[in-house]
């Protein structure tokens, strides 16, 4: 019985929430390994629309269990906020949530911390999504952090939150800030929320571990993209978690031993929300043309998403880190009628034409895009059900794709739909989907 991942293979976006809900029908339990909400994971079910931000995306079925891992970071009042619009929505999302006690906590000063950071006129803003992530996984990292089971001990959360307020007042006063923090306020809040989600918190590495060896079997949800991840993403234009696929065994105290396929989620092109590195983005006509057929817009911030083509050398880096298996190609249908594609085939940096990923962020800010275009179909893709009846240049498109990546496209998804997805028979997705 396989366990596997599904992540996003560039900068986010990828279509991942509209996957895992799909694929979680297979699965009895789906967990989040990293990130927190800054996450969007849109999932349309028929006329309704749900943007997920911290709770996995297999949340919407009936049956399944969900679990928020100890690499991801939570602000209490935005996990009640999406617990509470589920439940107007007439789901039961408590009896399904698992809530790490090593999950560390986002406080309102990581919010402070991270606009005082992105406005700072001596550093180049990354563009975040200002929930205070950045801030919080400092605090992990610097060991001193507030963790979920510390929450929920009173008098120990009591001495560890005024430990970590005492440091945040000398950060401040170092740095001449005088925005008031109400610190007692923010603890009463913090321990009123903490027995609304104490029935939810425990050991999820236990739970995990003992449900596999029971036969279940689990989908591991990445959030962002693995080039937003803090290793190896285009840092520092990254997010500050481990977003890759060897995020969901620190993420989730889950062994590689236990994990048996790795599914990564790709656009048809590719987008960018935020600061940073981007060699196949089009500025122009043809960006502009992506962004409204693609309603790219972000799902969080409602930022207008940088448009470009599809990037085969950020692809084949981002396969080999993650090792994927088979690779989702979403958004097809958005390329209908679009004319003439452009595929980005490899880098030209300062006259070297190479399909390696340099770590370099300048460098890569200053690499050119070495393109191949393609003709394109006029045909729509959504409606079809059957691989073999998409049309012929869309077929090609995708297997061009798979030439130049090296990686199977074991399905693709022609509408936000559950039923816009295509699953190629006999690939090894469908394999590992059992
Ligand atoms: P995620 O963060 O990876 O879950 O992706 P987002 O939800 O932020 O963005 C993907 C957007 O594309 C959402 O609005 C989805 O409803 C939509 N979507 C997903 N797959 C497809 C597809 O195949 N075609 C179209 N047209 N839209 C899709
Ligand atoms: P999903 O899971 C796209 C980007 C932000 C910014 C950088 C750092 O929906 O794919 P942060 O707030 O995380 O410190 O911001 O990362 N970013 C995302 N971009 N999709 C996301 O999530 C993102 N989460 C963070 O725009 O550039
Ligand atoms: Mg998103």
């Amino acid at each position: 019985m396989s366990n596997i991942i599904v992540l996003g293979s560039q900068w986010g976006d990828e279509g991942k929430g509209k996957i895992v809900d799909l694929f979680a029908e297979k699965f009895d339990v789906v967990a989040r390994y990293q990130g927190g909400h800054n996450a969007g994971h849109t999932v349309q079910v028929g006329p309704q629309k749900f943007v997920l931000k911290l709770i996995p995306s297999g949340v919407l079925h009936s049956g399944k269990q969900v679990v928020i891992g100890n690499g991801v970071v939570i602000d209490p009042q935005a996990l009640l906020d999406e617990i509470e619009m589920l439940e107007k929505a007439g789901f039961d999302p408590v009896s399904k949530i698992s809530i790490s006690n090593r999950a560390h906590i986002i406080f309102p000063f990581h919010r402070l911390v991270e606009k005082v950071s992105e406005g700072r006129t001596d550093r180049v803003a990354i563009g975040t999504t200002s929930r205070g992530i950045g801030p919080c996984y400092e605090d992990k990292i610097g060991r001193r952090g507030l963790r979920m089971a510390d929450l929920l001990n009173e008098k120990l959360f009591y001495s560890l939150f005024d430990d970590l307020a005492a440091d945040k007042r000398t950060v401040a006063e170092a740095f001449g800030l005088d925005a008031a923090i109400d610190y007692e306020g923010i603890r009463e809040d913090y321990r009123n929320m903490a027995e609304k989600i104490r029935p939810m918190v425990r050991d999820t590495a236990a739970l995990l571990n003992g449900l596999i060896a029971s036969g279940k079997r689990v989908l591991f949800e990445g959030a962002q993209g693995t080039m937003l991840d803090i290793d190896h993403g285009t840092y520092p234009f990254v997010t500050s978690s481990s977003a890759a696929a060897g995020g969901a065994c620190t993420g989730t105290g889950v062994p590689p031993t236990k994990i048996n396929g790795v599914i990564g989620v790709s656009k048809a092109y590719i987008t960018r929300v935020g600061g940073g590195p981007f060699p196949s983005e089009d500025t122009g006509e043809g960006g502009n043309i992506i962004r409204e057929a693609g309603l790219e817009y972000g799902s969080v911030t409602g930022r207008p998403r940088r448009c470009g083509w599809f990037d085969v050398p950020l692809l084949r880096y981002t396969a080999m880190v993650n090792g994927f298996d088979s690779l989702i190609v979403t958004k097809l249908d958005v390329l209908d009628g679009l004319g003439d594609l452009k595929v980005c085939t490899a880098y030209n940096v300062g006259g070297v034409i190479t399909d390696e990923m340099p770590a370099g962020n300048m460098l890569l800010e200053s690499v050119e895009a070495v393109y191949e275009t393609v003709p394109g179909w006029d045909q729509p893709t959504s409606g079809v059900t059957r691989y073999d009846d998409l049309p012929k240049e869309a077929r090609d498109y995708v297997a061009l794709l798979e030439e130049k990546t090296g990686v199977e496209v074991g399905a693709v998804s022609t509408g936000p739909e559950r039923s816009e997805t295509i699953v190629r028979p006999g690939s090894r997705l469908e394999k590992l989907l059992g």
